[in-house]
């Protein structure tokens, strides 16, 4: 099997992950803060040394300020629902996932106002515009929010996050971060402790842990009011949930397999060095673009040439999106067709309702498999 679905979560993992995962759960996985005995401590130190590697990642100076949970959906909820209040404006990109428009729904009908950023026909974010209509506004009528996918799951278009985050700094609107499509194939752009901002992670994907395990890095001008309330491992008699970060974002015991893999998978990384990650990574979108370029019945969506994150979509004339899919599949190819839970983009990008075929890339993949997949799609479509 080919496998380019890794947008939707990566796989194979690194070698290490499976097998670091394996002797972890066999030795030494307890419940880490919840006993003093050596099990939970190994748990623990598992989970603060994954703590530590992704305030690395991210450039981040107190990794306390970074709790875990289920991924990027937890993490975005989290934040939207725990900052935003009836009437609180919020201005979004064009680009965004339902983990963060399907939230804002719920916000909208309890009074919070939810406005596009200005953007170009692409999606990409115009800092310009958005530093103009900043200025223009009192600061009590600016935005609470600004929401920011970092990288398009279904184009793969990366904003200008360095720029929308000196204006956040600048006129001190809180930028949110969904890094799911980014981290770990694409720099953050800016130093998080300069700006009011969350940072949002997934762990599946580009930092190639498990599925249902991220983590939320909240700026110390910021506080989110916690989704979940519970046990948090201290301070067991008093009834509130602790105002210090982590606790007060990781209710309930942690998915220690699941961080302990993701150190696993930041380690690999760090080991590979992020560089030569990204220049692999960037050669095999080249590689594919080229290869599609020469289909005469394919239209790529939404992106202009490379960079960005290693995916593309596309749609073949004469053929639905999840035909191609099931075509390609029977060939040994595994693609992701529809709308990639993010209706707004393919809306923006004319490929609603129907959606399109995304190949996506990971640092483990082969040019010979971009070729081979180009091969099959040039064969699909000679046959039309
Ligand atoms: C841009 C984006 N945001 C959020 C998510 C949700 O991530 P998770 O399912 O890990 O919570 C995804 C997942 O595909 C995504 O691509």
């Amino acid at each position: 099997m080919i496998y380019l679905d890794n947008a939707a979560t990566s796989f194979p993992k690194p070698e290490p992950v499976y097998r670091a995962s394996e002797s972890f759960i066999r030795t030494q996985l307890a419940n880490p803060g919840r006993g003093t005995h050596s099990l939970a401590q190994a748990s623990a130190a598992a989970i603060e040394r994954t703590r530590r590697l992704l305030a690395k990642l991210l450039g981040v100076s107190e990794p306390r300020r970074i709790a875990f949970n289920s991924g990027a959906t937890a993490g975005l909820n989290t934040v939207l629902h725990g900052l935003l209040q009836a009437g609180d404006a919020v201005w979004i990109s064009a680009l965004e996932h339902n983990a963060v428009c399907r939230p804002l729904h719920v916000c909208q009908r309890r009074g919070v106002q939810v406005a596009q950023l200005p953007h170009d026909p692409l999606g990409r974010v115009l800092p310009g515009v958005l530093q103009q209509r900043l200025a223009d506004l009192r600061p009590e009528a600016r935005p609470r929010l600004l929401v920011v996918n970092q990288a398009s799951n279904v184009s793969g278009l990366a904003q200008p996050l360095g720029d929308i985050a000196a204006l956040a700094a600048r006129y001190q609107v809180p930028l949110l971060i969904d890094t799911a499509q980014a981290a770990g194939c694409l720099p953050l752009g800016f130093n998080p402790s300069e700006v009011p901002c969350c940072i949002v992670l997934t762990g599946h994907k580009g930092l190639f842990g498990l599925p249902g395990c991220g983590a939320l890095y909240v700026h110390p001008a910021l506080r989110i009011r916690p989704l979940l309330q519970g046990g948090t491992g201290a301070h067991s008699g008093v009834p509130a949930m602790p105002e210090e970060l982590p606790a007060g974002l990781e209710a309930g015991t942690l998915n220690v397999p699941g961080i302990h893999a993701l150190g696993e998978g930041l380690r690999w990384l760090f080991g590979e060095g992020l560089e030569k990650v990204h220049k692999h990574e960037q050669a095999l979108l080249l590689e594919l673009l080229d290869g599609l370029a020469r289909i005469p019945r394919v239209r790529v969506l939404g992106r202009e040439d490379a960079g960005g994150a290693p995916l593309v979509s596309l749609q073949l004339e004469g053929m639905a999106a999840c035909e191609l899919a099931a075509l390609l599949d029977s060939l040994g190819i595994a693609a992701r067709a529809g709308l990639h839970c993010a209706p707004d983009a393919h809306r923006l990008l004319g490929s609603y309702p129907h959606g399109s075929l995304r190949l996506s890339l990971s640092a483990l993949n082969k040019i010979e498999e971009v070729r081979t997949a180009v091969g099959a799609l040039e064969e699909i479509a000679s046959s039309l």
